[in-house]
């Protein structure tokens, strides 16, 4: 299988992978091909210690605008329907919800219907203003399944999501703050620095530790409140034994910034 992308720009600097959907004449829609390439992107960038965070953003005036509509009509057509797109949609959303480094979302314009949901599945959405978030799947007489269904009532609650679900409407950025869809809001030429700026701040903590945290939290998310608490102390447990754990300590009893080496 070759190594190049035809719909992704990837860009590395100060430890920042910059992922860039590059797709502008159809809004960045995801196709197979597109979905592939990112399923390709994040196992790369996984075995790449020298990146500690991911941001992703679209190139043009859409973030993503969803699922690529024709080629989504025509598997519906064909002998497997939409159950192996959604297997496929969701299994590589889900490797970007559990990648072990920060991932963002630098929403910069549309996020709709599986632009939505790929959003969803990163850790944190940073959203220029003037971005429009919805699923506006049921106008095309489909559900989201790309995980809208299950990580967006789980991010805003079940009447916020059910509503935008029904409607299929678009919010604004800052009705997405509101909402808590979205983690902050900010002038369009200012998206790149404010993802990068969150970025260069969880990269001064131990990347052990974020890693473990990641897991804490997207994976407690759909256990029961028991198994979620022993699952986080699990994690407690598996961070204390780190020697970036026995450094972080101990640089702050030295009053000393902590050196982490992931290990
Ligand atoms: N799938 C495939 N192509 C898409 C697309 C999608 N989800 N979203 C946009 N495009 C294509 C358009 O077909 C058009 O292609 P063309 O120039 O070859 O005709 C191009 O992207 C530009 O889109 P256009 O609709 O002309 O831009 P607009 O500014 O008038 O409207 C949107 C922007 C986002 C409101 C509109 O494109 C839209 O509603 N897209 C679909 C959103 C959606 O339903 N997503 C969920 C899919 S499951």
């Amino acid at each position: 299988m070759s190594d190049a992308f035809e719909f992704l720009l990837l860009d590395v600097s100060d430890r920042i992978a910059t992922v860039t959907i590059n797709r502008p004449d159809k809004l960045n829609a995801l196709n197979a091909r597109v979905i592939g390439e990112l399923d390709r992107m994040f196992a790369a960038l996984a075995a790449r210690d020298e990146v500690g965070a991911v941001i992703l953003t679209g190139a043009g005036r859409a973030f993503v605008a969803g699922a690529d509509i024709a080629e989504i009509a025509e598997a519906a057509s064909g002998p497997a329907g939409l159950s192996t797109v959604a297997a496929f949609g969701s299994r590589v959303f889900t490797r970007i919800e559990r990648f072990n480094k920060p991932v963002i979302a630098a929403v910069n314009g549309f996020a709709l219907g599986g632009g939505c949901e790929l959003a969803l599945a990163c850790h944190l959405r940073i959203v220029a203003k003037g971005a429009k978030f919805g699923l506006p799947e049921t106008k095309l007489g489909l559900i989201p399944g790309y995980g809208g269904t299950q990580r967006l009532p789980r991010l805003i609650g079940q009447g916020r999501a059910l509503q935008l679900i029904f409607t299929g409407e678009m919010v604004e950025a800052e009705a997405a703050l509101a909402m808590g869809l979205a983690n902050q809001v900010v002038d369009p030429a200012g998206l790149v620095d404010a993802s990068r700026s969150i970025a260069k701040e969880a990269l001064k903590n131990g990347p052990l530790a974020l890693a473990h945290a990641i897991t804490a939290v997207t994976q407690g998310a759909g256990l029961p409140m028991d198994e979620a608490l022993a699952l986080e102390a699990e994690h407690f447990g598996a961070v204390g034994r780190t020697a970036d754990m026995r450094e972080g300590t101990q640089a702050f009893l030295e009053k000393r910034s902590a050196t982490f080496r992931g290990a």
